[in-house]
């Protein structure tokens, strides 16, 4: 569940109307950006810390609510989490650099970059259209399923296994929550640029991201996958 709620975040996005928003920028020098999209996309915005440091919860919880439009209860969960991915159970803040969950942050400068590379080419070979759905999330999630089990030595299935929530989060805050389907220009403005699609049409969603919501997407993309595999 832990995992689940994380991994969601990884994939997430959302605004408002685009006067609102703040002005965009990537980080600069000495700032630093965490393994979810989620959250660095709202730093780049200076809806959350631009440093990327000392991310304190009631900043969080409101930034992920109004710009996401994601249930309290489960923002705060997130929070938590990352913290406790930091190592500082219980603190009130957290670095995103400390959030990189199986290395260092030295370590992870380098290789996250890297096999992000590799593997959003993968993903995004996948979804040839102006909407990605339900199927598409599902065969690019088995994708990425059969070359980690292939490729990574550490392959931990679970990680994977969570796609179907990531994809669940992600359609929720971007795209049609019921439906499943997400324009993919908003995932790719969000994903490889790390900002909120707002010039490209996207608004914060108006219905509520919560258990309810994320169950149902998660379940249905989930359905779409290892169908030929037979692993779940
Ligand atoms: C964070 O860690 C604390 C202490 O180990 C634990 O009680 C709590 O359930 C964890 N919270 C989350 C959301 O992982
Ligand atoms: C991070 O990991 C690398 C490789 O294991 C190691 O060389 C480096 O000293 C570590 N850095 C920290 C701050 O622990
Ligand atoms: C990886 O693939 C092998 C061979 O199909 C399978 O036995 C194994 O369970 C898979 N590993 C995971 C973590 O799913």
């Amino acid at each position: 569940m832990k995992k689940f709620i994380y991994i969601a975040l990884a994939s997430s996005v959302a605004a408002f109307a685009n006067a609102e928003i703040p002005a965009w920028h990537p980080p600069t020098k000495g700032e630093v950006r965490s393994p979810c999209p989620g959250i660095n996309v709202l730093a780049n915005h200076d809806i959350l810390p631009r440093s990327g440091k000392n991310l304190e919860r009631q900043v969080v919880v409101d930034a992920l609510s109004k710009w996401y439009n994601i249930d309290v209860a489960i923002s705060t969960g997130l929070f938590e989490m990352a913290v406790n991915f930091s190592g500082h159970a219980g603190a009130s803040s957290f670095d995103m650099v400390d959030i990189w969950i199986h290395h260092n942050a030295t370590v992870n400068a380098i290789e996250g970059d890297a096999s992000f590379s590799t593997v959003w080419k993968q993903t995004r070979s996948f979804w040839q259209g102006k909407t990605i759905d339900v199927q598409e999330f599902g065969n690019a999630a088995q994708a990425r399923y059969l070359t980690s089990n292939a490729t990574n030595p550490t392959f931990y299935f679970p990680d994977v296994q969570n796609i179907g929530a990531a994809m669940a989060f992600m359609t929720s805050v971007l795209g049609d929550p019921v439906a499943g389907t997400v324009p993919t220009r908003f995932v790719d403005d969000w994903i490889v640029n790390e900002r909120l699609p707002a010039r490209l049409g996207w608004s914060t969603n108006e219905k509520l991201t919560d258990l309810a919501t994320l169950g149902d997407l998660g379940a249905k993309n989930s359905g779409k996958f290892f169908h030929a595999g037979g692993h779940f």
